[in-house]
Formats: structure tokens, C-alpha cells, sequence
């Protein structure tokens, strides 16, 4: 289901002696129109971010620096991404539970969202987000 539609997308990666540059460019890496960016740093060793579940929120998740695993859950099967180049990003459809772990020390992570912040988008219950899940 919404597992199938989480993907790896491989950004536009410009070589250079002086140092690379990818971009990102809403509607044309990322299917959806980027309103907001955030990103996790500082994480300390063995904590894990995520944990929730969105209805109508979509992201793309990028490993600015380091590493760290994408634990995904569409109500119906797991499925766990590792991201560590900062040219690979990960696509999150709506109601999708993600939990990130195993953050390498000083890694980065980038969020793009196609939505503002909103905290009643949030599905923080576990059960409750799979009794959504399997009702969709
Ligand atoms: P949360 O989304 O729960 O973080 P994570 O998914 O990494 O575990 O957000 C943590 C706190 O930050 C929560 O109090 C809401 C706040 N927040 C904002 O105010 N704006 C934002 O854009 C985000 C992502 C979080």
C-alpha cells in the first residue's frame, strides 16, 4: 500500500574540484510544492526522532551529513532505509509511521514538507494510526 510508494530519489549531483552541490527543486525532484523545511542535528547517541504518522503530509527526507536508519510502517508491513549521501533522498507519502534511528554522531537531517506545521496532521497513537491505515 503506502509502503510501495515511498522511494529512493537520486538528486542531481554537480561535481566539482571546489566541492559538490546538489539542489532540490519542488515539482520537479520532489513530486509535491515544498512549504516548509526543517532539520534534526545535535542528535545524541542511541535516540531516535519520528514515531508519528501524518494524513496529509508529505516529506523527503535527505542525509545532509552521516547517517541514519528510515523505519517505515504503512499498517500493513515494515520496511527500514538507510540514508547516508546527501545526494539520495527519501519520498514519504501520507500515512506512512516513520521512526528514525541509528543517527551516526553529527549527522544531518533535512525534511522537506509540503504542508506548513500543523500538530492536528499528527497521528502520534500507534494503534490509532493503524486503525486509520487499514480503514483508507
Ligand atoms: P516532532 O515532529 O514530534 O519531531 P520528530 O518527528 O523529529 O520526533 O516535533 C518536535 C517538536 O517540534 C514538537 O513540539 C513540534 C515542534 N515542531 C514545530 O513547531 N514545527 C515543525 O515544523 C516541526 C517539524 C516540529
Amino acid at each position: 500500500m503506502q509502503l510501495e510508494l515511498c522511494r529512493i530519489i537520486e538528486l542531481p549531483k554537480i561535481a566539482d574540484p571546489r566541492g559538490n552541490l546538489t539542489f532540490v527543486e519542488g515539482e520537479r525532484q520532489v513530486p509535491f510544492a515544498v512549504r516548509r523545511v526543517y532539520y534534526l542535528y545535535d542528535v545524541p547517541g542511541g535516540a531516535s526522532r519520528g514515531g508519528h504518522a501524518h494524513r496529509e503530509l508529505e516529506q523527503f527526507i535527505v542525509a545532509m551529513s552521516g547517517s541514519f536508519d528510515v523505519v517505515l510502517d504503512d499498517g500493513y508491513g515494515q520496511r527500514t532505509i538507510s540514508l547516508n549521501r546527501s545526494y539520495y533522498g527519501l519520498y514519504l507519502p501520507t500515512m506512512v509511521w516513520r521512526e528514525l534511528t541509528n543517527f551516526s554522531s553529527g549527522s544531518v537531517c533535512l525534511v522537506l514538507a509540503s504542508t506548513l506545521y500543523e500538530a492536528a496532521d499528527y497521528i502520534r497513537d500507534y494503534d490509532q494510526f493503524v486503525r486509520e491505515a487499514r480503514a483508507a
